[in-house]
């Protein structure tokens, strides 16, 4: 599980890229996504939706609250 702060929002995606199953850890966040760092896939990070090739399937994501300093993630 990769957990993503996006200017506050906090998002829970699996780490690992449906293309390949390589980790996405240390991808670029921007506007809504994550790339892989591999060959560049992005995903959006509020649904798992691949957004462009070599991806085609989504990845899992997560349920998450943010309560007082807590993060609580639905896995
Ligand atoms: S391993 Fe992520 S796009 Fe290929």
């Amino acid at each position: 599980m990769l957990i993503c702060n996006l200017n506050g929002k906090i998002f829970a995606i699996s780490n690992i890229c449906s293309h390949a199953e390589e980790t996405l850890d240390c991808g670029r966040i921007s506007n809504g996504w994550i790339a892989c760092p591999i060959h560049g896939a992005r995903f959006d990070l509020a649904t798992g939706k691949a957004k462009n090739p070599p991806a085609k399937q989504p990845i899992p994501v997560y349920q998450v609250r943010v309560e007082d300093d807590w993060i609580e993630i639905a896995a």
